[in-house]
């Protein structure tokens, strides 16, 4: 039998982030972001901008991506896009694109789900980068979700624990807000915690039951805290930022990594992977070492370029139900708020 040759150009619109990639049989051929700048000065991301943006990116976007991968869109077995979830001006662009495309081209048209894709990211054939093996948790850290999935195989998948509210990217996010340091804050609290004391300051975990997250009350606390703080000494920011990110960053890994202790004994799985922007940072990573020794678990961290949102992800999901003939039609719709 031929081998087949499959090239699936994958489309990301769901956000901030205006993405274009094409894989050949589970490999990266190309990778290409362009990342809205337009909403650092509003300190978060505004929908109506993010849509204008898709629009204005998405030919250019999928242009190079086809140009890096040095083929024609002839070429192109299928289209695979971000259904959802995601702001929904944003996702209908990268929708109709995709649709037009396919339609244009007459190949098959294959919808993705955004936190799908997150997880499904482990299965892009990178040197270096072991796949999980079945069944495996997943936990999704970044600035629009927190999840933790159950995965027992490519598409059967079970959230066993969401966040009641903020999504843990926010929790840096908005703590970075309060310290001054800019939008997003997550990777200037990690690389500042990491210069600091984490037991410098003490901030209350949330309780939660079961495998559920909420990081609104910390962000509140740590509002508080600081607003007392610089009441008695204006200069308390700068003059302890090192100790108060460190212990900022000290809280929130040690709550996603009780619940993730928690999902593995309830369980019984020891194989964990994560994905998300929050995956880069290296709190995380760095307990994640520590859970093999401790408690024999085996862990997968995807490249970075494939943890933030990125089209890579999503033209994995394209290959994988390429294979399974798991196909679009026409009257497919954007889905805001798409579950597992
Ligand atoms: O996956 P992503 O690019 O976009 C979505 O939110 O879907 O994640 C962005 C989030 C932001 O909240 C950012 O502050 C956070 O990931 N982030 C980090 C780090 N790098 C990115 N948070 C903590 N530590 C990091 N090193
Ligand atoms: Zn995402």
């Amino acid at each position: 039998m031929k081998t087949q040759e499959v090239y699936i150009l994958g489309i990301e619109s769901s956000c901030d982030d205006t993405a274009a990639s094409v894989l050949y049989n589970g490999n990266v051929l190309s990778n290409v972001i362009a990342t809205q700048k337009i909403h650092k000065q509003y300190g978060g991301v505004v929908p109506e901008l993010a849509s204008r943006a898709h629009q204005q990116n998405i030919v250019p976007v999928v242009d190079q991506a086809l140009k890096i991968a040095g083929i024609n869109k002839s070429q192109l077995s299928a289209v695979a896009f971000t259904r959802g979830p995601g702001l929904m001006g944003a996702l209908l662009v990268g929708t109709s694109f995709a649709k037009s495309l396919a339609y244009g081209l007459n190949i098959p048209l294959i919808d993705v789900n955004h936190m799908q894709a997150h997880i499904l990211a482990h299965f892009i054939n990178e040197d270096g980068f072991k796949k999980p093996e079945f069944p495996f948790l997943a936990m999704t850290i970044s600035g629009g979700h927190t999840q933790i999935v159950k995965v027992e195989h490519y598409f059967n998948m079970t959230v066993i624990g969401e966040t009641i509210d903020d999504a843990v990217g926010e929790a840096y996010d908005k703590s970075g807000k309060i310290l001054g340091l800019g939008y997003p804050a997550g990777p200037k609290i990690d690389a500042l915690a990491q210069l600091g004391n984490h037991k410098a300051f003490t901030f209350t975990k949330p309780k939660v039951k079961g495998l559920d997250f909420s990081f609104s009350g910390l962000k509140t606390a740590i509002l508080y805290f600081i607003q007392k703080q610089v009441k008695e000494n204006p200069n308390f920011i700068t003059e302890n930022l090192n100790d108060i990110c460190a212990s900022i960053q000290y809280t929130i890994i040690g709550i996603l990594i009780d619940k993730l202790k928690q999902a593995s004994n309830s369980t019984g799985i020891k194989h964990i992977a994560i994905g998300g922007g929050v995956s880069a940072n290296s709190g995380i990573r760095k307990a994640l070492k520590e859970g093999e020794q401790k408690f024999g678990w085996t862990t997968y961290v995807p490249k970075f370029e494939f943890t933030t949102d990125n089209a890579a992800m999503i033209a994995i999901v394209g290959y994988l139900k390429y294979i399974e003939k798991d196909f679009s039609t026409q009257d497919i719709t954007a889905s805001a708020r798409l579950k597992i």
